[in-house]
């Protein structure tokens, strides 16, 4: 699955469906969340940016963590003076962080971790205490989402109901769905969710 995204970086940016994605996500969680210019934040399967450079302008740091150097190249080089996301390229469920933050966001990234107790187990020890989780993905569906093929795509989106009994039994409460942004693709559409959840 890395070496896919290290493939595809350098075209990530390109069209508009996931700029559509990003600013749709943003939106979505800064309606329910007050992001303050004093929190440190976390950008969980970062990529390029999309996501974290929207989330920059807000907070007072945002660290963008993800498995692909080339991903993370691409995301670096959108570093100025004014808006910073620092890149760490590791592997958080096996080699946690040294740090704990007031929140996590993440887009899209979560279909491609195949434990996903786990993912919440490694964010809930990421929190301080109070700290948020905000993270979008794909609704259940058929396994058509992907056109290039599922390869290192454990989940064909997720279900809700299940997805909060696996955030609740991580220990989260608050847990709460919301309706982000529909990627249209042929005659398909393919809801995205934002869930958001707090540390106990
Ligand atoms: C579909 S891309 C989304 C990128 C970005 N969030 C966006 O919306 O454009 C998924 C990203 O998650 C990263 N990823 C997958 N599994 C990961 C893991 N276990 N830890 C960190 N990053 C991971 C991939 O390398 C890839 O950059």
């Amino acid at each position: 699955m890395t070496e896919r995204f290290n493939q595809v970086a350098s075209e990530w940016d390109k069209g508009d469906m996931r700029q559509n994605i990003a600013h749709a996500v943003f939106q979505t969680i800064t309606s329910r969340i007050a992001l303050l210019n004093n929190m440190n934040i976390m950008d969980f399967g970062a990529g390029t940016g999309l996501l974290s450079f929207k989330i920059a302008s807000v907070v007072k740091r945002i660290v963008g963590v993800d498995l692909s150097k080339k991903m993370l190249e691409q995301l670096e080089a959108k570093n100025s003076p004014t808006l910073t996301v620092q890149p760490i390229c590791q592997d958080i469920l096996n080699t946690p962080l040294q740090e704990q933050f007031h929140g996590i966001v993440s887009s899209m990234a979560m279909h491609h971790v195949e434990d996903t107790f786990a993912l919440f187990d490694t964010f809930y020890k990421h929190l301080k205490r109070d700290g948020f989780v905000a993270i979008a993905d794909l609704e259940s569906e058929d396994g058509s989402f992907h056109s290039h093929g599922n390869d290192g795509v454990y989940h064909f989106g997720f279900d809700r109901d299940s997805l909060r009994e696996t955030i609740e039994k991580a220990g989260f409460q608050f847990v709460r769905f919301h309706h982000a942004y529909t990627v249209q693709k042929g005659d398909k559409d393919y809801p995205i969710f934002v869930v958001t959840a707090t540390k106990k």
